[in-house]
């Protein structure tokens, strides 16, 4: 980042070619006004702090245009004329990776390795090697660079030479700290190298909430990464919970000799596994844990096939492992080919696919009513799981790929997680197949099903169909939205059905008397549900807005409608336009949320829930600012010298972040002054939480005030 001339030196070059706006008429201008404009797109993009208007950014840049038009034999490839998308408003920066992103070369089996191995101690001119082995997580590939201590910029992978800009996204990967002292090794820049992830759990989840939306699920933790670093909107980036993976320095940029030689400062990193450990110990998510050193390729072939054997037991994708050499000196010695490092390969684990019959097709309906087809088969084992049903999506879904009842198909763990049907077999039909024929009513109460244009899915819209009733409540208990412990699904179902639960209020009215002597429900469980139910009551107001069910809130609308209102029956008085005025919602959004409260129904519903006592109205908190830390936890212990607690309190708020009461793993941030006692024990035994210095903290802030 241009930390020199000053922001003010930018300033004032910005407002003389403001105030002359003329067409540059030689290179020098020309250079200068290209400068001028770089600095101003990194200050939107990397920074995220505009010292310009949209407006004045253009002006500057037709004067560019104009001049290159002029002069053809002028333009040049970093212009920032050339670049793709380069419309301060659409799409990413394109920035060039300070050493290109190469890829590996790839292995299959031990002959491969054995192979790569010889020619490693051949070329190495050694006759053993150290080889470091290490997880492929199956991800999106960045790169980072931290100046300074501070991550400056994030990068995609891109053609490898050029990525796209995605500092701010990045910035809300909780585990990819904002601040690492890299400068205790007296470095002043550094450029990482690593694999952004979905872990198989938040993967679920998000898909679960698609499906939940009838939205097209995502096929894999990789898509879903990928595409997630490529959202528009940093704030539902951080909701994705996305982590980051470093395992590849690819520059480091020393500060001048005199730190260097400073007795204090740590000797850099010799071989591969001391770098990882030095990522580590900078406060980055790094393989250290995963990775394993070995002094010849027979060990390594043995530790692949076994981490294979255990790939399902990790929390995240891996397609393969990675062999590094050991020693960076035998790094440079080995060198590059134009496509690949010589002194690294990866191991390449095989596709989990299997075959089977689809017996039948069952269609589930959701709590909007969606009609949902799940494919019934006979089970089969796939990467260690049983797989007996699959869903097929929707009718179109069905069409594209050709199915039918009694064909043979090639399920596959999709990014090894979800199942699906990669293709059916209809070379294998024998006759005794039939189409798949999608109910024309609710399969549930039997009402004819609608499909809205546009639509690729079947709705149920009779709101007393028991599949609907039965699933909002179990929405509206979930653990997201009022989240009421030891009620879930198979409760309600079986209140449901036994009359002690009809709808949403009558969680509030439930008779406990009634539960005495139902199989299950001894006095602890009772009492325990009781406390649970009670307890929701106080929930904050986006949970309950969130919990309703209003077709296309999810989480984030509901947040935002929260923070609009001071009672929830407000948003009965906001037309269509007032609502869409909302960061994020859109008409489709915002005429479903007025739909839903002009529905008598529904408001009656409201009043009830008040006259039961729940909470419908907004709690200060709710106000949050977005900014630099949002989705940041931080806490402060021990005594404060630089400055008051309320007052730095008060500034991580404002840049979005969270002041937390104790030490979790929920805690991003223990800022510790002096005498800090048993919070600052509780965060050194875990791993995620960063313990900063007073100063240390004052520069992440810093970053956010700058200008
Ligand atoms: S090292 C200069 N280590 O796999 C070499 N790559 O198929 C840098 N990958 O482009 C790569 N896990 O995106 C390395 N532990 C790991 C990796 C890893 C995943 C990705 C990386 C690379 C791709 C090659």
């Amino acid at each position: 980042m241009e930390d020199s001339p000053s922001t003010s030196q930018w300033k004032n070059r910005t407002g003389l070619w403001l105030q002359q706006l003329e067409v540059p008429k030689n290179l020098e201008d020309l250079s200068d006004l290209k400068e001028i404009l770089r600095f101003h797109e990194k200050a939107y993009y990397v920074r995220n702090i505009p010292l310009i208007s949209d407006a004045e950014y253009d002006l500057l840049f037709n004067l560019l245009k104009k001049a290159e038009q002029e002069n053809p034999e002028w333009v040049t490839p970093d212009s920032p004329t050339q670049r793709v998308g380069n419309s301060l408003n659409e799409g990413f920066v394109t920035v060039s990776h300070l050493v290109p992103m190469l890829s590996l070369e790839n292995s299959y089996d031990a002959a491969d390795l054995n192979d790569w191995d010889r020619k490693v101690r051949e070329l190495g001119k050694t006759s053993s090697v150290e080889y470091c082995v290490e997880p492929k997580f199956d991800g999106a590939s960045i790169s980072v660079i931290y100046e300074n201590d501070r991550l400056v910029r994030s990068a995609t992978r891109g053609d490898g030479v050029e990525g796209d800009d995605i500092t701010m996204n990045s910035r809300q990967i909780k585990n990819l700290p904002l601040y690492a002292p890299f400068s205790k090794w007296g470095i002043q820049t550094i450029e990482i190298r690593g694999e952004v992830l979905m872990t198989k759990n938040a993967f679920n989840t998000f898909n679960a909430h698609l499906i939940e939306k009838g939205l097209q699920v995502l096929a894999n933790p990789r898509n879903a990464a990928a595409g997630t670093l490529r959202m528009k909107d940093p704030a539902e980036v951080g909701r994705r919970k996305l982590e980051a993976f470093l395992y590849h320095v690819s520059e480091v940029l020393i500060f001048p000799e005199t730190t260097q030689n400073s007795p204090e400062t740590l000797p850099m990193p010799e071989t591969h596994f001391a770098m990882l450990q030095m990522l580590w110990e900078a406060g980055l998510r790094s393989p250290v844990a995963e990775a394993k050193t070995f002094q010849n390729i027979e060990g390594v072939i043995d530790w692949c096939s076994q981490f294979e054997a255990g790939r399902d037991d990790l929390p995240y994708e891996i397609d393969g492992m990675v062999v590094k050499v050991n020693p960076l000196t035998l790094h440079e010695r080995l060198g590059m080919t134009t496509h690949h490092p010589r002194w690294a390969i990866a191991y390449k684990f095989k596709a989990r696919q299997a075959t089977t019959r689809l017996r039948l097709v069952e269609f589930q309906v959701g709590r909007t009513g969606a009609v949902t087809p799940v494919a019934k088969l006979d089970p089969v084992s796939i990467g260690g799981v049983t797989v007996s049903s699959i869903s097929i999506h929707n009718e179109e879904y069905i069409r594209e790929k050709d199915l039918m009842l009694g064909d043979t198909v090639t399920i596959e763990r999709a990014g090894d997680v979800i199942p699906q049907i990669v293709r059916t077999l209809p070379e294998l039909r024998d006759g005794s197949q039939n189409p798949i024929v999608f109910p024309k009513e609710c399969p549930v109460c039997e009402s004819v099903l609608f499909k809205e244009e546009g639509e690729a899915v079947w709705r149920c819209v009779n709101v007393e169909c028991k599949a609907q009733v039965v699933e909002k409540m179990v929405h509206f208990v979930s653990k997201d939205a009022l989240d009421i412990k030891s009620f879930g699904e198979q409760q309600v179902k079986k209140f449901y059905d036994l009359n002690l639960l009809k709808d949403i209020p009558g969680i509030y009215q439930i008779d406990y008397d009634q539960l005495k002597g139902l199989e299950g429900f001894g006095k602890k469980s009772i009492d325990n549900l009781q406390t649970a139910i009670e307890a929701s009551k106080k929930q904050p107001l986006h949970r309950l807005i969130y919990g309703l069910g209003i077709r296309h809130v999810g989480e984030t609308t509901a947040k935002a409608l929260a923070q609009r209102i001071e009672h929830l029956l407000d948003l009965k008085d906001l037309t269509v336009e007032q609502l869409m005025e909302i960061e994020d919602i859109g008409p489709k959004v915002a005429t479903s949320i007025a739909a839903f409260f002009s529905n008598e129904q529904n408001l009656e519903m409201l009043h009830h829930l008040e006259n039961l006592g729940l909470n419908l109205l907004r709690e200060k908190s709710e106000k949050t600012a977005d900014g630099l830390l949002t989705g940041r936890t931080f806490l402060f212990t021990g005594t404060l010298t630089e400055f008051k607690r309320s007052d730095a309190e008060a500034m991580v708020e404002k840049a979005g972040g969270q002041i937390l009461g104790g030490v979790s793993s929920k805690l991003n941030y223990l800022v510790v002054g002096s005498d800090a006692g048993s919070k600052l024990e509780k965060a050194r035994k875990i791993p995620t939480i960063r313990i900063l210095t007073e100063q240390e903290f004052l520069n992440v802030i810093a970053y956010d005030q700058e200008n």
